[in-house]
């Protein structure tokens, strides 16, 4: 099979992630003797200081010329004040919607080796495995009005959480289709106490939830959500969110998982008359201006999003599964980053993988 992938490694630790996913690419596409063409495009802050934006024009062309995209991260500390329009972030929010990726699929693990790694008690964690689904292009991110206004006291900053029926369906769907082939269920995650857009949210999915009979769903407010996840975190399957509730309860799956280096995720839009899936490729993990240029940061985010980049956008199924397997190998034989308690480099873990595949 030939894959064409545009990689955008990004800012800080994005670039060293990248560097070593891109690595284990190469190595599985010709053991298992396919042929890769990739693209590299600029994203986030390297692009502003390059092109003065963001999400340059030759970056879209690049990603939707591909047939998948492997993002790294983006966010530089001098951008901090910068407004939101014109920050990096910006440049990852026109990615995703460029690619129409509406659901954002971030597996939660916990690996037998990484249990003491958790703050969390070991029986807590053992045998956690769910899948949050993230919607991806709605909700504050992308809603309007928004802005800050006026000035003095009356100064005003306003988003706008806002969903229409069928952007819940989509995203819905993707979800029960998804537990189909896990545990089959779904918890469906909102403020409907509170909030008239998670009130809809809830309306939506319920009906939805009728054309699929052999799935359990259950629905649950997400202030109660973000303490079942470390209390009872078995009990999740898959659990759909939209955009910002998904964004700060992935970051709490982390600590499941033992560091959020270890999070993979991928953005999945519409299917291409191909059969295969629009795909962008992300660990959930950002920037670490603090870890950045050090040769510490924990790839196996991105290397896990290479596995799934192989199984949902090229149904590569044995090829993504020998990238998770050389992972859990790597994490059995200790030789970690320093996320984990390791004292193994960022390519170290790298060539790792490499040598467990
Ligand atoms: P962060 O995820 O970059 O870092 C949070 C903490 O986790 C830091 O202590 C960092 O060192 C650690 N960490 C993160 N990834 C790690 C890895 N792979 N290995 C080891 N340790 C890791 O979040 P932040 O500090 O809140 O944000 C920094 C910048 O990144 C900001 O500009 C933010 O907007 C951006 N960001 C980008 C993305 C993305 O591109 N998808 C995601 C989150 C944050
Ligand atoms: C993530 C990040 C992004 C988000 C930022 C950098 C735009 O936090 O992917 O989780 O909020 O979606
Ligand atoms: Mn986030």
């Amino acid at each position: 099979m030939k894959l064409k992938i545009c990689l955008c490694p990004g800012d800080g630790i994005g670039v060293e992630v990248t560097r070593e996913a891109v690595r284990v690419l190469e190595h599985v596409v010709r053991k298992f003797g396919h042929d890769l063409e990739t693209s590299e495009a600029l994203l986030g802050g390297i692009a502003i200081h390059e092109t003065g934006t963001p999400f340059p024009e030759d970056t879209r062309v690049k990603a939707t010329a591909a047939d998948a995209t492997l993002m790294g991260a983006v966010g530089l500390p001098e951008f901090d004040n910068w407004p939101p329009e014109k920050r990096p972030e910006r440049g990852l929010l026109g990615i995703r919607n460029a690619l129409g990726v509406y659901a954002n699929l971030r597996p939660v693990r916990s690996y037998k080796a990484l249990l003491d790694k958790s703050p969390l008690k070991n029986d807590r964690i053992d045998g956690t495995d769910m899948v949050i689904v993230r919607e991806l292009l709605g909700g504050l991110y992308y809603g309007t009005p928004r802005g800050i206004t006026g000035s003095g006291p009356e100064q005003r900053g306003t988003n706008t959480m806002t969903y229409t029926r069928a952007e819940i369906e989509r995203v819905t769907r993707m979800s029960f289709e998804l537990a189909r082939g896990r545990r089959k269920k779904v918890t469906s995650v909102d403020k409907s106490n509170v909030l008239e857009v998670s009130q809809l949210w809830r309306m939506v999915v319920t009906d939805v939830a009728t054309g699929y009979p052999d799935i359990e769903l259950d629905h649950l407010l997400v202030d109660n959500c973000a303490m079942q996840l470390v209390l009872n975190p078995k009990r999740f399957d898959v659990v759909l969110m939209e955009n910002t509730f998904g964004d700060i309860l992935s970051d709490e799956g982390a600590v499941l998982a033992g560091s959020i280096g270890m999070l993979p995720s991928a953005s999945i839009g519409d299917k291409l008359p191909s059969g295969a899936w629009v795909g962008l490729y992300e660990p959930v993990h950002g920037s670490a201006p603090d870890i950045a240029g050090q040769n510490k940061a924990n790839p196996l985010g991105a290397i896990g999003s290479v596995a799934a980049m192989l199984e949902y956008s090229f149904g590569l199924k044995d090829e993504a599964a020998a990238v998770n397997r050389a992972m859990e190998d790597v994490l059995n034989s200790g030789r970690v980053s320093a996320d984990l308690g390791g004292t193994a480099s960022t390519s170290d873990v790298g060539t790792s993988v490499l040598e467990a595949i």
